[in-house]
C-alpha cells in the first residue's frame, strides 16, 4: 500500500503529519545527479590486472550481472579515466567484491595520488587478472563490447571464472558512504 509518506505527490495535508517526507525535484545538474544516483545503493568491485608486471585497478559501483548464457557482467566507466585505457589492453580483468571493513581501500584504489595497491593484499592469476586479497567474490572476465554511455563508456564482459567467499559480508556504498548489510526483520 502506497502511504502518503511514500507518495510522490503528496496531498498538502499529508505534510502537516510529523513523519510525513516531501520529495525533493532535482534539477538534473552533475552535483543533483550524483545525489539522486547515490540514493541507490550498490556493492563496489575493484577491477584489476597487471601491466608490466605492475598491478593496475580502479573501484566502481558501477558493476552489474547483465546474463547467465552466457554469463556476463557490465561496469561503466568515466571516459576522463586515466586508469581504464591501460586497463582494457588487458586480455583478462579481475572483478573482486569488496568485502565488509574494506571502505579504506576502496577509497585508496579510487585515489589519484599514491600507490593504489599499496597494502592492499592482492594476488594475481596466470592470466594477469588482479584479485584482491578477502574480498567477498572473485570473478575473471573479458571485455566484450563496449557502448556510449555518456561521459562513461558501458562496457560489458564475459565472466570466465568466479569464486564465491561464503559467509563474507560485502561492503555497501550509499550515499557517498560505506555501510554494512544488517539483517532485516
Ligand atoms: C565507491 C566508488 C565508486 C566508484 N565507481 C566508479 C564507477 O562506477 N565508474 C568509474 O568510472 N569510476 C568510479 N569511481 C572512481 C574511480 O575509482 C577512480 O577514482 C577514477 O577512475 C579516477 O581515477 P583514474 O583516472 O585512475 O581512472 C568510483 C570511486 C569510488 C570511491
Amino acid at each position: 500500500m502506497v502511504t502518503p509518506a511514500h507518495h510522490p505527490n503528496p496531498p498538502a495535508a499529508a505534510s502537516a503529519e510529523p513523519n510525513a517526507v516531501v520529495p525533493h525535484t532535482a534539477e538534473l545538474n552533475a552535483a543533483a545527479l550524483r545525489q539522486a544516483f547515490g540514493a541507490y545503493p550498490t556493492g563496489v568491485v575493484a577491477l584489476g590486472a597487471l601491466r608490466d608486471g605492475e598491478p593496475v585497478g580502479l573501484a566502481v559501483s558501477s558493476f552489474v550481472s547483465i546474463s547467465l548464457e552466457p554469463p556476463m557482467v557490465a561496469v561503466s566507466v568515466a571516459r576522463t579515466s586515466t586508469t581504464w585505457p591501460r586497463l582494457t589492453e588487458a586480455p583478462v580483468l579481475g572483478l573482486s567484491v569488496l568485502s565488509r571493513g574494506q571502505g579504506a581501500l576502496c577509497r585508496r584504489l579510487a585515489s589519484r595520488e599514491g600507490d593504489r595497491f599499496d597494502g592492499t593484499g592482492w594476488q594475481a592469476t596466470p592470466d594477469g587478472a588482479v584479485l584482491i586479497h578477502d574480498a567477498a567474490l572473485w570473478q575473471t572476465a573479458r571485455v566484450n563490447a563496449v557502448y556510449d554511455g555518456g561521459d562513461h563508456e558501458i562496457v560489458l564482459m564475459e565472466l570466465l571464472t568466479v569464486e564465491l567467499f561464503p559467509g563474507v559480508e560485502p561492503l555497501v556504498f550509499h550515499t557517498s558512504q560505506f555501510r554494512e548489510l544488517t539483517p532485516h526483520g
